[in-house]
């Protein structure tokens, strides 16, 4: 896609490397403590630019250092910022991430500015929308502006990809009618569906149900394992790189953006677009951190 626009958050994040879990009542060391620049949808936006689309970002910020941080990432990495608004009120989002030394992660969110984007907001950059090849939003920022961002999106003939994360249960029924490309975790799958995805058969079996209530194309990631494609009861598996990951912050977020970037329009080279997808992604897991590890387009080949 030529043009994506992302609707969504942005966090810094603060990475609290522990060995494992701390137990109630316990005080525990921690190893290390660093912050990087993260939210699913920052992240998707920089996966999306880095890979090569011109990316617009819808978000909202507060007005504080974080702030300050965040949109001189997004400045450096060339995103269009003219959607990005300020609520002098709320605080930037934040997320604290517990990273244990197997690169397993807890993460605690703190929604801020994230959760003031409005309605309103969305109508304001309904041109962006409208222009766009494709449009990409989560679920760390309100919902019913994601719906209408999708409104928008489907009245101008703009492609949807939706990733509903962090896993939620009660989406409202329009939203699956104005996606085209659904893309969960095996988790995110499982709390729409139900369906417990402990192999390849009910991998399927929760994506044909995604695909019966309104989603034509179905992409279910499984970290390590690889992704799968599945659309009107075909199903096609990409295999994962084999790496040895440190923090997996943002693995599916990098994938969501490059496999935007990737994709033609006319979206037939789906697997090709999903193979330097995960190729991005198996990059970022080597690098602790989310915004910093997501790679640059000339480091992704297939
Ligand atoms: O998807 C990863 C992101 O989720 C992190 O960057 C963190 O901010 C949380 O929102
Ligand atoms: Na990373």
């Amino acid at each position: 896609m030529e043009k994506v626009v992302v609707l969504g958050s942005i966090n810094v994040d603060t990475i609290l490397n522990i060995k494992r879990l701390p137990v109630p009542g316990e005080t525990m060391a921690m190893s290390d403590e660093s912050n990087a620049g993260g939210g699913k949808g920052a992240n998707q936006a920089i996966a999306a630019v880095r890979g090569g689309a011109k990316t617009t970002f819808i978000a909202k910020i507060g007005q504080d250092h974080a702030a300050d941080f965040m949109l001189d990432t997004f400045k450096k990495d060339g995103l269009n910022m003219e959607n990005i608004t300020v609520d002098p009120k709320a605080g930037t989002g934040k997320a604290y991430i517990l990273l244990d030394d197997n690169g397993q992660n807890s993460i605690l969110i703190y929604g801020g500015a994230n959760q003031t984007i409005s309605v309103d907001d969305v109508k304001n950059a309904e041109s962006s929308i409208a222009e766009a090849d494709c449009l990409i939003s989560e679920f760390e920022t309100p919902i019913e502006a994601t719906l209408e961002a999708f409104r928008i999106a489907k009245k101008n003939n703009v492609v949807t990809i939706l990733n509903p994360a962090p896993a939620k249960t009660d989406i409202p029924e329009e939203l699956f009618q104005l996606t085209d490309i659904i893309v969960p975790n095996e988790t995110e799958a499982e709390a729409i569906t139900g369906v417990k995805a402990v192999d390849k058969k009910s991998i399927i079996n929760s994506a044909d149900k995604l695909n019966k209530m309104g989603v034509k194309r179905v992409i279910i990631t499984i970290g390590s394992r690889g992704s799968l494609y599945y659309t009107d009861g075909k199903d096609d598996f990409v295999n994962a790189y084999k790496v040895s990951a440190v923090d997996t912050t943002a693995a599916g977020d990098t994938f969501i953006g490059y496999l935007a970037a990737k994709l033609d329009s006319n979206l037939d080279n789906m697997v090709e677009a999903m193979k330097f997808a995960s190729k991005a992604s198996s990059i970022a897991v080597q690098v602790k951190g989310a915004q910093n590890s997501i790679p640059y387009v000339d480091d992704v080949k297939i």
